[in-house]
């Protein structure tokens, strides 16, 4: 259902031969005194799904605002497919491709769930036509075949279909994000940046929006690719095609999710082998993690 894009035609079909669809290159990031990202690189390949972990102030949401445009790096390159956007406003990162979640889901909770997906679908159509709608409700109501046929495929390819018309408000709040990434898909993006999704979530919800995850990716005809920052390491090496592993800045592993369990680095630093590192200095502690283990999801 996710064709390439031919109603708006702000992405160029031709650029898909790059199997890489996002890059971070050798990114640093200083604040102030703190070096928050040091010479990190990342890549992200189209129809993957990438976990990106490591323990709190490991500068995962650092990367994560350089890869989507709202934090400028003090060096490096972000290339998203292929083309340098380093200097590509978040907003215009968007209209290539991109899109992103937040962590605190920005829902109109009186919406029911299609209205939401409808919003989005026309926002992608019709920028600025949102605000129109959201000003005369009546016209949420007037849907062309056209919308109904694309608002229905992604309320199918995310299990909404019978939540539909409920309203957000209503909902638990791992519907309420799969809601958040319905509306990331109605962009018909080619690279998804989710923060920390499954935080919040009791077993069930994150178990569903993993699998619900990686059905989206499978089923992507045009190489849907995710980033997932996430607190829960078993979800990430569970879900992940590959995994970046961040501590203090630094990339200290990349690979496979068998390859990054396995690996000393990580382990000694981040899984709980060993005491992981103290985090006096700014008052934060490493959750030990262990793969297979279920560590408590950070609350939301
Ligand atoms: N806007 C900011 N100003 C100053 N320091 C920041 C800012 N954002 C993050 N930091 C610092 O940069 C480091 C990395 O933070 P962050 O990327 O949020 O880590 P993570 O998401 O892995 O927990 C931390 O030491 C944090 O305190
Ligand atoms: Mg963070």
């Amino acid at each position: 259902m996710m064709t390439t894009a031919t109603d708006a035609g702000t992405i160029d079909a031709t650029a898909d031969q790059d199997p890489v669809a996002l890059a971070a290159d050798d990114i640093t990031v200083h604040f102030g005194g703190l070096t928050a990202l040091s010479g990190v690189s990342l890549e992200v390949r189209r129809g993957n799904i990438v976990g990106l972990v490591g323990p709190n102030g490991a500068g995962k949401s650092t990367l994560l605002a350089v890869l989507s445009g709202l934090l400028s790096p003090d060096a490096g390159k972000v290339l998203l497919r292929g083309d340098d956007v380093t200097d590509v406003s978040a907003r215009h990162r968007a209209t290539r491709g991109l899109a992103r979640t937040f962590q605190q889901p920005e829902l109109f909770m009186g919406l029911t769930v299609r209205e939401h997906l409808v919003l989005a679908y026309r926002a992608r159509v019709v920028p600025h036509r949102m605000w129109r709608d959201m000003l005369d409700p009546r016209a949420l109501f007037r849907t062309s075949p056209g919308e109904v046929e694309k608002v229905d495929g992604l309320l199918e390819l995310l299990h909404l279909t019978h939540v539909a018309k409920a309203p957000v408000a209503a909902l638990p709040l791992g519907v309420i994000r799969l809601v958040e990434v319905g509306r990331a898909l109605a962009s018909q993006p080619r690279v998804l940046l989710l923060d920390e999704p499954l935080s919040g979530l009791d077993l069930h919800g994150s178990e569903n929006l993993i699998s619900v995850f990686r059905e989206i990716v499978d089923r992507s005809d045009d190489g849907l690719a995710l980033v997932i920052v996430e607190h829960d390491v078993a979800a990430v090496l569970a879900l992940s095609d590959m995994v970046v592993v961040l501590d203090f800045g630094e990339r200290i592993a990349v690979g496979t999710p068998d390859k990054v369990r396995s690996d000393a680095a990580v382990r000694a630093a981040y899984l709980g082998d060993v005491e992981p590192p103290q985090r006096t200095a700014t008052g934060q502690t490493a959750a030990p993690a262990v793969p297979g283990s279920r560590p408590e999801v950070g609350g939301a």
